[in-house]
């Protein structure tokens, strides 16, 4: 059975986005497939996967309102280097449109219909995760969702000062959605724009760490991670490419007195797979992202 995990969080800006972008990367493979639905009508995650593939003829509005899932549904693809074909790394994405905006035009919506046809589409098409793109606020779009699509929900928290009182409004928003739904869980809520060396970042940590949804796996606020979206490659694939000039540039002080510099220099070909205190350390962002993703399996695992 697919895991459908809602990314909600009633504050824009707050990295649902990236955050859907990344983790499809991490957790698909040719034969662990991902679907992204994007329920936001600012389309940015249905831009950013599917920057270098063509936009389907339809949308999940239209599939909503009963046209086939297949002629809305695209493969996103990403640009490895210069004139590479753009290759497929096993995320889909069902993108959003304007219309979604229009809750009256959402009343009209079967939902439980769409929530039926949708889980045949998942299951005929193989797909182990469906991760889920919400608006921050459309309270059709709400509850369509949590009654009829997904069974977890998972918070990106940005760390800002704001945001720690926003906790508040996002359980409100998870009492009202249990309410519509009893099976729906609540996986956790995560900083996803993180700076280490930030008084109010370690602050709003702590605070935090009271709480017992909070996943703490810290996304570093970091280059890579706005640039693999700008690139169109989740990181996992975006840092096989930089890897090299980063250890040359910024890495040489960290690992030149420990010796373990050397060990970067003799796996720098093979940086795909490389081993995990290497990852920890010149892949930050990749390590965060792949330590999230095993909390999320391990809270789901948890669950069931
Ligand atoms: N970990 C991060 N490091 C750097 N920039 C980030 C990070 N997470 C999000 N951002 C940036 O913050 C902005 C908002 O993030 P986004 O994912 O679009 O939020 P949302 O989808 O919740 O509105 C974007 O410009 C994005 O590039
Ligand atoms: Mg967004």
């Amino acid at each position: 059975m697919a895991n459908k995990i809602a990314f909600i969080n009633g504050k824009g800006g707050c990295g649902k986005t990236t955050s859907i972008f990344h983790i499809s990367g991490i957790l698909s493979t040719r034969d662990k497939r991902v679907l992204a639905i994007d329920f936001d009508k600012q389309r940015n995650t249905s831009d950013s996967l599917l920057m270098n593939s063509e936009f389907p003829d339809s949308t999940v509005f239209d599939v909503m309102n009963g046209q086939p899932f297949e002629k809305a549904t695209a493969r996103a693809l990403f640009q490895s280097r210069g004139k590479a074909n753009p290759k497929y790394y096993g995320t889909d994405c069902l993108p959003a449109d304007i219309r979604l905006e229009d809750e009256s035009l959402l009343a009209d919506v079967d939902a439980a219909h769409f929530g039926d046809m949708l889980d045949e589409f998942i299951e005929g098409q193989g797909y182990e995760w469906v991760l889920v793109d919400m608006p921050p606020s459309n309270r059709s779009l709400n509850d369509i969702c949590f009654a009829n699509v997904v069974d977890y929900l998972i918070v990106p928290f940005s760390s800002d000062v704001f945001s720690v009182s926003g906790y508040g409004d996002i359980m409100e928003t998870v009492q009202r959605a249990r309410a519509l739904n009893p099976s729906l869980n609540i996986l956790g809520i995560y900083l996803s724009r993180y700076m280490a060396n930030c008084g109010v970042d370690r602050y709003i940590r702590e605070q935090l760490l009271n709480y017992d949804t909070f996943i703490d796996v810290q996304i570093p606020h970091a280059a890579d991670i706005r640039e693999g979206i700008f690139y169109g490659r989740p990181i996992n694939y975006y840092k096989e490419r930089v890897i090299q000039s980063w250890v040359s540039e910024n890495g040489m002080n960290n690992f030149k007195n420990d010796g373990s510099f050397i060990e970067v220099m003799k796996t720098k070909r093979s940086l795909s797979s490389p081993p995990k205190y290497l990852v920890k350390h010149i892949q930050p962002s990749i390590h965060a992202y792949e330590r999230l993703v095993s909390e999320i399996k391990a809270r789901i695992r948890s669950l069931r």
